[in-house]
This record gives C-alpha cells, sequence and structure tokens, in this order.
C-alpha cells in the first residue's frame, strides 16, 4: 500500500497546481483516486432545457465480471452491447497480457482465454480498477492458483477485500496477502460449502459465484448482493452450462460442474447510466426518453425522483423523463439493491441542490463519497457534511465555475450541476467520466446540451 500512497501523494501535489478547490476548507480529508495526469476537461454552458431520446448502452458493472467470467472456460464468450469505456479497454488491455485472444468492436466483445499463459494479473492496470479483483475467483476455479494485484478504482472508501478471502478460504484456496499482492492457491480444486457474507458485497457475491460454478459439491452463498449486475452474470454462466437456483435472491445455490462451455450473452442495460441521464432532465427543467433500459432496474431511485415531483411515464422499451417546475426536496438513504443505488448519490445531490427546501443524503455503503461536495458548492450549492449525513439547502440558481472530477460518479455530479447552472463551467480531470459512462458528451449534445471537450 505504501507505493500507493506515493502515487496519491504525487496526485495531490499536481492537484494543488492544476485546481486549488480540491483543499476548500469544506474538502473531507480523503486521497484522491490514483489516475495518470491527464488535463482533459470539459467546458459546458449551462440552462438549456435537454429534450430527445437517449439509448442506453450496456452497463459497465454486469460487463467487467462478464470478461472476468471468460477465464472459467476453453471456449469463446461471446458478449454483446459491451460499452466503450476506459475500464472496459483496461480490464481488455489487462486480459491480452495475460494470454486472452479479445476482439472488440460496436459492442461486440469475443474473448478466448484458451491461450492464458499467466495467472498473475499485471500491476500497473490491476491497480487502474477495481474490477480486476474479479480475476481471482475464476483463476483459482479453473487454473487452482491465482496472483492478483490489489484492485484500484475510486477511492470512496477503504475498499477492502476480506470478504473476497475469507469466502473463498471457506471453500478451500489458500491465500496469502501481501501489500500488492493476493496470492491463492487450490491445488486440489475448490469444494462447495455454506457461507455467509458478513457484509453485502456486489463483486464478493460475484467472485464466489464464478468460484463456486467449478468447485466439487454444493455452494451456498448466503447474503449475497441482488444487484441487477448478478442476476445478469448468473444468467450468463447458466448459458455456459454452471448449475445456478436462487439467482435474484439472496440465497444463491451453485452446484458444481466439471467444466463451463462457450456462450453468447448480451450486457444489461446500464442502470446507473440511465439514473444520470434521468437526472439530466429533471435538472434541465427539460425531457428526456431513455430506452433500451426499464424503471424495474431502479425501483427506489424511480419512487425518489416522483417524490421529487419528476414525471416517469413507462414506455415499450424504457422511459420517458418530464422535469416539474419545481423539484421538490426528498431524503434518500442509499442501501444494497433494491434499495437507492449509491452509484446514483452524488448525482441525486446535485439535483437537489436545486430543490425548493432541505434534503438529507445518507451514504450507508462507502465512507467517503462525498467528495463531490466542494465542487459543487463552488457552483453555488449549499451543502452541509456531518459524517454520512450530507444537508442540502436548496438555492433558486447555480452558477458556473472552474472544478475538478474526484471520481467516477461525482465527475457525472458535477456535469449534471454545470448543465443547470447559469453561465460557463470547466470540469476538469474529466478521465473519470469516460471510465464509465460510454460517448456521454455526444449524447447530451445529441439531446441540446452545450459542451466543448479540450
Ligand atoms: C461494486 O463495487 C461496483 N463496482 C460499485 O460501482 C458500486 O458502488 C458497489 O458495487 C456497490 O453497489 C463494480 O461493480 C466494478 P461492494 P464493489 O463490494 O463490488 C464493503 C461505480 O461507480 N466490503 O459491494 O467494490 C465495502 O467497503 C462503482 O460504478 C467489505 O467490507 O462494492 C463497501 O463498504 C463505484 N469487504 C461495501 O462492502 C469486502 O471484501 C460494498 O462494497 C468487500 C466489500
Amino acid at each position: 500500500m505504501k507505493k500507493q500512497n506515493r502515487f496519491i501523494n504525487i496526485i495531490i501535489i499536481s492537484n494543488i497546481l492544476l485546481s486549488p478547490s480540491i483543499f476548500a476548507a469544506s474538502a473531507p480529508k480523503q486521497a484522491i483516486c490514483a489516475i495518470p495526469i491527464v488535463h482533459d476537461k470539459l467546458i459546458v454552458k449551462g440552462g438549456n432545457p435537454l429534450r430527445g431520446t437517449i439509448k442506453i448502452t450496456g452497463a459497465k458493472n454486469s460487463a467487467l465480471p462478464l470478461m472476468a467470467a471468460s477465464l472459467l472456460t476453453d471456449d469463446t464468450l461471446t458478449l454483446e452491447s459491451v460499452p466503450n469505456i476506459e475500464d472496459v479497454r483496461q480490464l481488455s488491455s489487462m486480459l491480452k497480457s495475460m494470454g486472452a485472444n479479445i476482439d472488440f468492436a460496436d459492442g461486440r466483445m469475443q474473448i478466448s482465454t484458451k491461450s492464458l499463459n499467466d495467472t498473475t494479473t499485471p500491476q500497473k492496470t490491476a491497480s487502474k480498477l477495481r474490477a480486476s479483483i474479479l480475476t481471482l475467483g475464476p483463476l483459482i476455479a479453473k487454473h487452482g492458483k491465482a496472483k492478483v494485484a490489489f484492485p484500484g478504482g475510486c477511492m470512496i472508501g477503504e475498499r477492502p477485500i476480506d470478504q473476497h478471502v475469507k469466502a473463498l478460504e471457506a471453500l478451500g484456496a489458500h491465500i496469502e496477502v501481501d501489500d500488492e499482492y493476493v496470492n491463492a492457491y487450490a491445488p486440489n480444486g475448490l469444494k462447495g460449502t455454506d457461507y455467509i457474507f458478513d457484509v453485502i458485497t456486489v463483486g464478493g457475491t460475484q467472485n464466489l459465484l464464478m468460484a463456486a460454478v467449478l468447485a466439487q459439491g454444493r455452494t451456498r452463498l448466503i447474503n449475497a448482493a441482488m444487484e441487477p449486475e448478478i442476476t445478469d452474470l448468473a444468467n450468463c454462466l447458466v448459458k455456459m452450462g454452471a448449475k445456478i437456483s436462487g439467482i435474484n435472491t439472496s440465497v444463491l445455490i451453485i452446484d458444481g460442474v466439471e467444466k463451463l462451455h462457450g456462450a453468447t450473452h448480451s450486457v444489461l442495460p446500464d442502470r446507473i447510466e440511465t439514473g444520470t441521464y434521468a437526472i439530466a432532465a429533471a435538472i434541465t427543467g427539460g425531457e428526456l426518453t431513455l430506452t433500451n433500459t426499464s424503471i424495474d432496474l431502479l425501483p427506489t431511485f424511480i419512487q425518489s425522483l416522483e417524490r421529487a415531483g419528476v414525471k416517469i411515464t413507462k414506455t415499450a422499451d424504457g422511459f420517458t423523463v418530464t422535469a416539474p417546475n419545481s423539484i421538490k426536496n426528498s431524503d434518500i438513504t442509499t442501501a444494497p439493491y433494491p434499495g437507492f443505488p449509491t452509484d446514483l448519490q452524488p448525482q441525486y445531490m446535485a439535483l437537489m441542490a436545486l430543490s425548493n427546501g432541505e434534503s438529507h443524503v445518507e451514504e450507508t455503503i462507502f465512507e467517503n463519497r462525498f467528495m463531490q461536495v466542494p465542487e459543487l458548492s463552488r457552483m453555488g450549492a449549499n451543502i452541509t457534511v456531518t459524517g454520512r449525513v450530507a444537508d442540502i439547502h436548496g438555492v433558486k440558481e447555480l452558477h458556473g465555475a472552474d472544478v475538478g472530477a474526484t471520481d467516477l460518479r461525482a465527475a457525472a455530479s458535477l456535469l449534471l450541476e454545470a448543465l443547470a447552472a447559469k453561465g460557463e463551467t470547466t470540469i476538469n480531470r474529466i478521465y473519470y467520466i469516460d471510465r464509465g459512462y460510454d460517448d456521454i458528451v455526444n449524447k447530451l449534445v445529441s439531446v441540446g446540451a452545450d459542451i466543448k471537450r479540450l
């Protein structure tokens, strides 16, 4: 971990040069995401109500585990509707450096790991994204060993992997963790067992699902996460020959099989991208129709939007979002699915900044997911943070400013506020948005936004 801190210190020093706001008095103490120093920025002229149609792409948080699932078979796994985003490109280059063959064009990805020549994930790419840890389960299951670099991703919290390790040890893996790598061995294969997760973990559930499908005997994963991305992975594994029941519930039952075969699977629509554009319509006083998605992916989020006065109209392959004349304040508390998604908390905070009252946003999943607050405040938002609760006092108007992204969803919240603010906003370190949003600038410009990328 020492290396990573040094890297982060370099980032912090450079940030002092880039945007002093990062050290605004109210900025909570936290590390900044470890990123290459890139100076891409967006210039946004706010005030245009967005109107039109946006087609939603495949989910980042489903495509990544599905790519890792290709490690479980020597056959080719074909994935459709894969988003063309930085995290997908990073995971793809990491798998290729281990010997995988990957073709990716126009949303269609064909992965074969038959010629995999290494069960070690290279530190330099693995440390860039959280999803690299999802290779641990399939590598142990298929190859009996794995050396996986500690994952990276946004510093929205400490993001331990103790649940992954404890659960894999329960299936018989021997695991040693040093400060850079997780070294895992299961020379006699994995053995099914009952395992109760101490905390609800999306990645932990995905890793164990992929480990258990080739284990000897039955595994029951209890207190499993139920996010739609888990269901999507389980459905794909079943297509590959896995035996899984209890899909869509918090108890997943997996009967191990000898081997898995190839399959073709279309990635679930991205519910976080869906929610982000829904808020873009609401915050700009516009109306957007979102296609290739469903309100069923976001039950609590949709309910919160309606409480805020936003009109939601179901359509054949998605829904239409119509902004209210004035946004009502409404409180949210993030929670595991089907609760309010933590990945939409920063974006919802941006909407509440323009509401006609006081709202409370409680973040229960990650301990450090209010990094957007000092930056939103530079555009005139009135937000105070006490521990895991942010109190948002709605204001009549926001104004353009020079702000800096600190993590993926914080960057999205800045962009949403900039679309509604009067005047021009510069958003620095836009690398973060590229990690998780496919073609977001063109999609927003196509419905009337005034955004330039420098
Ligand atoms: C996944 O992260 C998503 N990332 C995150 O999306 C999302 O915010 C998160 O799930 C929660 O929904 C991907 O799918 C690539 P967790 P993950 O394990 O799996 C604690 C985005 O913006 N925990 O469900 O890392 C952990 O600290 C990203 O797209 C342990 O204590 O999340 C956290 O408090 C951000 N020990 C809570 O569980 C562990 O071993 C939930 O984490 C694992 C997790």
